[in-house]
């Protein structure tokens, strides 16, 4: 009798793992623990079996029942986790998913194109200097030959800071750095945020960015500066773009001019973007004025140099047809996607 019974619990075994579904259980556990299953017929036999053997049956029996459940349980869970692994909306990790990836930033068009600037400039021989943001009286006016009665000085032009020190209104600072602490030659550009007290409008904003270029050595002219002014403009615009200086006033230039390009939109026919005027303005420009370079110790016997100051945003608006310069600064998601692609 218990070797039938553990033939029967070997049977149900092997039936129990085939079972793939909890409605197979279900079949297989009536057909082994149901009213017309063989175990259940051998309670009915229990009237048959002598009294004093009847314990150690009944103990038999119950037991092989228990041992048919706990397959039919382990079955279940078995059916039930694998369920589980296959469906969609399990929080496990499974290291074969893809991943989510989260949304990568981009570079903001105005680093996009100071960094070209700056690759521009460093092909052209030039190296990078920095300047502070906050600066003094000093560098952004004494220095640069700016007398103390000059309208840039004005409170309505720039920021002066509690305590002493201003916001630099231009990178011409940086000359006045440079020049204080290396001989020449100097071939240096330089970079960087600049401040005024200008209403934001389409073309003016209280905070914007200038490259600073400054070249001091033997023997420089006014034409080593338009030289380098076309080759920058044709690298930086294309071959066709052509560039022109007009005369102009800087405290610290002489002579001084300002820089034009062709519009690089109609080719210089005239359109909306140049005002019909064909020219394009880049910035400020001149021969150091030797003042300069007597008030920062350099010999303007012996030296000379050019300097040049172009608008980052002018450039960025250019390139990219931005037609209003605040949308630079509003940083809406929108405008800012359209680069995100151009990382570097
Ligand atoms: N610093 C001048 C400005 O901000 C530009 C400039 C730079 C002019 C260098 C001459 C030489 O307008």
């Amino acid at each position: 009798m218990e070797e039938e019974l553990k033939e029967l619990v070997k049977q149900a075994e092997s039936d129990i793992l085939a079972c793939a579904s909890y409605n197979d259980l279900l079949n297989i556990k009536a057909k082994y623990l149901g009213k017309k299953s063989v175990l259940n017929s051998l309670y009915a036999k229990m009237r048959d079996i002598p009294s004093e053997e009847r314990p150690a049956f009944g103990n038999l029996i119950n037991a092989t029942r228990k041992n048919i459940e706990d397959l039919l349980e382990k079955q279940n869970k078995a059916i039930k986790e694998d369920a589980w692994k296959k469906s969609e909306n399990r929080t496990a990790i499974d290291l074969t998913m893809p991943g989510i990836f989260s949304s990568r930033g981009g570079l903001h068009p105005l680093t996009i194109i100071r960094r070209e600037i700056d690759e521009v400039f460093l092909g052209l021989g030039f190296e990078i200097a920095e300047g502070p943001d906050i600066d003094d009286d000093f560098h952004n006016f004494d220095a640069l030959n700016t007398p103390p009665d000059h309208p840039s000085r004005n409170l309505a032009d720039t920021f002066y800071l509690e305590g002493g020190g201003l916001l630099r209104t231009h990178t011409s600072t940086v000359q006045v750095r440079v020049m204080e602490k290396y001989p020449p030659p100097i071939k240096i550009i330089s970079p960087g945020c600049c401040y005024r007290n200008d209403k934001p409008d389409p073309s003016h904003s209280p905070v914007f960015h200038q490259v600073e270029a400054l070249v001091v050595d033997k023997g420089i002219s006014l034409s080593d500066m338009k030289d380098m002014l076309s080759q920058f403009a044709s690298i930086m615009f294309g071959k066709n773009v052509s560039s022109r200086i007009r005369p102009h006033f800087f405290p610290f230039t002489e002579p001084s001019a300002e820089m034009d390009i062709s519009c690089v939109v109609c080719g210089g026919t005239g359109c909306r973007v140049c005002k019909y005027s064909g020219w394009i303005e880049m910035g400020g420009a001149g021969m150091v004025d030797p003042n300069v370079f007597d008030i920062l110790g350099i010999d303007s016997e012996i030296y000379t140099g050019y300097a040049f100051g172009l608008g980052i945003e002018r450039i960025a608006m250019l390139k990219y047809n931005i037609p209003d310069l605040r949308i630079l600064y509003e940083n809406d998601l929108r405008m800012l996607r359209q680069f995100k692609g151009e990382l570097r």
